[in-house]
């Protein structure tokens, strides 16, 4: 393991152009549960019956009063841990251009990252179904479920539902940096919900240098990844950056 971050270390030293997607196990140390594995949310909620936007739209209040609300809750308490942090002083040391994350907790951004692709949007936002108002997350009155907005319309996060298209605009930038960047670092992702999977490839097959950290293997171990660094996000970020700062 030291030998993978010292690896690590010297391959962002010798980088100009980083990028990283990042999933659900970079927000596990800051207390938001993964969606698959052990404790996952998908134990808990079929995400089928909650996750879908079919679902949604037949049984709003209930996909509110089941997933939502807690969402907010876990959310709200959130604060970024030591790889959020890790990564925003890799952008600082300019060995981190752009992070592409799954996950729509903010946390990168409150981290200090600048520049963050929300492939999957954001639960800071909500967005009427009627009229397409906004509403910060934050102003949300929960007294009713679902909350409504002054139109009348309910109010629904501005996440990607399953069933629903990732924002043509994030699409298509998050592949063309995928495209062009000398080292992918793929952070607590099981890489299986596609389009977000393919980013690592796209990177491989550019000719980039694709760097896994999480404590277990993932469907790109072995073949997209060139290593795996098996261990939890925060910890070993922050190793990589100490290391990194020794080098340059
Ligand atoms: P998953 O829940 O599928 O995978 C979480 C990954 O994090 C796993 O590979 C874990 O091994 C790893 N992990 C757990 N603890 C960790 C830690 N402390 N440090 C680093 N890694 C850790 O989450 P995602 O891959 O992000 O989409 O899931 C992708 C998408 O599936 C989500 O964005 C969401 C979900 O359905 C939508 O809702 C559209």
């Amino acid at each position: 393991m030291d030998d993978l971050i010292e690896r690590a270390a010297r391959d962002l030293a010798g980088a100009k152009n980083v990028a990283a997607l990042t999933g659900a196990g970079i927000s596990v140390e800051s207390n938001i549960p993964p969606f698959r594995g052990k404790g996952g949310l998908w134990e808990k909620v079929d995400p089928m019956e909650y996750a879908h936007i079919e679902a949604f739209r037949r049984d709003p209040g209930k996909v509110w009063e089941v997933l939502i609300k807690g969402m907010k809750d876990v959310i709200d308490q959130a604060r970024p841990n030591a790889a959020h942090l890790g990564l925003a002083r890799l952008e600082k040391l300019k060995r981190l251009q752009t992070i592409i994350t799954q996950n729509v907790d903010g946390l990168h951004q409150m981290a200090g990252s600048s520049d963050v692709i929300e492939f999957h949007g954001s639960f800071a936002w909500q967005c009427c179904t009627r009229c397409e108002r906004r509403v910060p997350t934050r102003k949300l009155d929960l007294d009713r479920i679902p909350p409504l907005c002054r139109c009348g319309g309910v109010l629904r996060p501005e996440c990607v539902f399953f069933g629903e298209m990732i924002a043509p605009e994030h699409l298509a930038r998050s592949q063309r940096i995928a495209s062009q960047c000398e080292i992918m670092l793929v952070i607590g992702t099981s890489a299986t919900v596609s389009p977000a999977s393919y980013i690592p490839l796209i990177s491989k097959e550019s000719g980039a240098k694709v760097i896994e950290i999480n404590p277990e293997p993932t469907a790109l171990t072995g073949s997209v990844s060139d290593y795996l660094i098996a261990g939890k996000a925060g910890e070993t970020t922050s190793q990589i950056v100490a290391q990194l700062e020794r080098l340059i």
